[in-house]
């Protein structure tokens, strides 16, 4: 049996609402699962909420409730946000769980007994807003950045993990496994940040200072630092210790943002797998920022976009879209109101909405509502077929990329090539002709122009699947697709009764 494609996310921080960087990343994720189901593969996909550490337990003080119910309320709004997104995770993992407790011990547990993780007097900066510690190295022009808040000179014995006896592995995989990190630039980058030496990782918080963590199995006074909790996510929610998880481990791909990668992701992360003697993930994809006037969108610059609204706006299927096309994966990209009002009203309005509309309008009205038979072949049927065969190549080829803007460019190229043809064939001419032949015309165009909505809907589908289950019940199709299957030229809807004409993405 093959294994099943496991795909995590990020688990996001319960210390702040949702914004749009957050309802990206889990779109971004989910499009790639729903291209895999279409491809036949059978797929797990795992998200969650990270809900340790000091700042929640900080906000949770500021709000005189405790760190638990805080996250409990956070949690609901991030459970809340996947399902307006339509996310079809199929596990959501919180680490205040006792699974991931229980997970997170025993790796500490193991490590420790094997020498890997050791106690030592720590003396240096730290950082709260980042809760890090710091080196004079991370200073800019002498002094702190913005990002690290206030800086502290403390002294304090911790635990720390082994990291720098695998810097040489690490290094030679990087080299090895050209995909482990895609887009290529970032794994680059990572083989640049290890020239510099590895200190090892400091794994563990006193607990008098932050007591809001996982606590050490070894040392009851300490708990776990927030990397070494929040990465080990990823095995708990593969059943780690259980019957079945090597057929979830290794994860297939990690989908997280680019701030996360190196050195969390594509260090530590690694390092603590291949210490615990487990393989690696098979991927990591390192996606972009969403930036907003210059900066990244966070909760701590300030201008953050509610996904929510927009959703609320235009719809789901209109929100997915327009981050899957204008963000090209591992890059930044500005977001506009604007643009996302000009996606809205061009692509998705005049290109797609006005095809499914004009054409159910003329097969209502010529047809009785009946999808005709094709009986010509001519040269403008030859090119729209044509015209799919190169996007359904091009598009599946930048899917597989993840390269999903292109994708659904192609896409796009291919749905105005059928608005052309109609305004090629004439068919609301034709139809005012008696002629045998004009009627074989109108006939054929209607014929063409339906089977090319049905497979540009199939080619969207895992970018938009409400349009896609809304049109195929138009079209009397069952709602079950797979690709190799359904991506055909094959008039199979020939006769088909169609239901009503609908407005997909109204106008004000
Ligand atoms: N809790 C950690 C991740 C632990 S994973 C074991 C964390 N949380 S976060 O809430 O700050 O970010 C969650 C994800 O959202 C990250 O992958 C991050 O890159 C992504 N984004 C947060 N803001 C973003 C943008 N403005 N744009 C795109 N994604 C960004 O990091």
């Amino acid at each position: 049996m093959n294994k099943t494609f496991y795909l995590t996310t990020a688990i996001d921080y319960a210390n702040g609402s949702p914004h749009l960087g957050h309802a990206y990343e889990k779109i971004l994720a989910d499009v790639i699962i729903r291209t895999k189901q279409l491809n036949g593969v059978r797929t797990h996909f795992v998200t969650g909420l990270d809900e340790h550490g000091q700042k929640v337990q900080q906000g949770a003080e500021s709000e005189g409730i405790s760190p638990q119910e805080r996250c409990d309320r956070i949690a609901g709004e991030f459970k809340n946000l996947l399902v307006q997104l339509d996310i079809s995770h199929n596990d959501y993992i919180r680490t205040t769980e006792s699974r991931h407790k229980k997970v997170v011990s025993s790796l500490l547990q193991d490590l420790f007994d094997r020498g890997e993780i050791y106690q030592a007097e720590y003396q240096g900066f730290y950082s709260t807003r980042a809760e890090q510690f710091l080196q004079e190295k991370d200073k800019v022009d002498g002094k702190w950045p913005e990002i690290y808040g206030e800086v502290t000179e403390i002294t304090e014995s911790n635990y720390f993990f082994k990291l720098s006896k695998y810097q040489d592995w690490l290094v030679e995989y990087l080299n090895n496994n050209e995909s482990f990190i895609v887009p290529n630039f970032r794994r680059s980058q990572v083989q640049e940040f290890l020239k510099e030496p590895l200190n090892d990782l400091c794994i563990s918080r006193p607990k008098e200072r932050l007591s809001w963590g996982i606590p050490l199995p070894f040392d009851e006074n300490y708990v776990t630092y927030v990397w070494f909790d929040a990465l080990v996510n990823y095995v708990t929610a593969a059943g780690y210790g259980e019957e079945g998880f090597a057929n979830l481990w290794p994860a297939d791909l990690h989908v997280i943002g680019k701030d996360i990668l190196a050195p969390p992701h594509a260090v530590y992360w690694p390092i603590m797998l291949k210490a615990s003697n487990l393989p690696l993930p098979k991927q990591i994809l390192a996606h972009g920022w969403w930036m907003s006037s210059g900066e990244k969108m966070s909760k701590s610059t300030g201008e953050v976009v509610d996904p929510l609204s927009l959703v609320e706006k235009r719809g789901v299927d209109a929100f997915r879209y327009f981050v899957m096309r204008e963000m090209t994966v591992g890059q930044d990209a500005d977001f506009s109101l604007e643009r996302f009002e000009s996606r809205y009203k061009t692509d998705l309005g005049n290109d797609l909405g006005n095809l499914l509309s004009r054409l159910f309008h003329m097969i209502t009205t010529y047809e009785n509502s009946k999808v005709p038979r094709v009986i010509l072949n001519e040269e403008f049927e030859q090119k729209l077929r044509l015209n799919f065969e190169t996007a359904k190549q091009n598009a599946m080829e930048h899917f597989d990329r993840f390269q999903f803007n292109q994708g659904l460019e192609q896409i796009f190229v291919f749905i105005r090539s059928i608005n052309k043809y109609a305004d090629e064939r004439t068919p609301w001419k034709l139809a005012k002709s008696d002629l045998k032949e004009d009627q074989e015309k109108l006939k054929t165009c209607l014929g063409e122009m339906v089977e090319s909505l049905r497979l540009a809907i199939q080619m969207l589908a895992p970018v938009m699947p409400g349009v896609h289950k809304k049109v195929n019940e138009l079209l009397g199709l069952p709602e079950c697709e797979n690709w190799e299957t359904d991506l055909h030229w094959d008039y199979r809807l020939e006769g088909q009764s169609l239901g009503e004409k609908t407005i997909l993405f109204p106008r004000d």
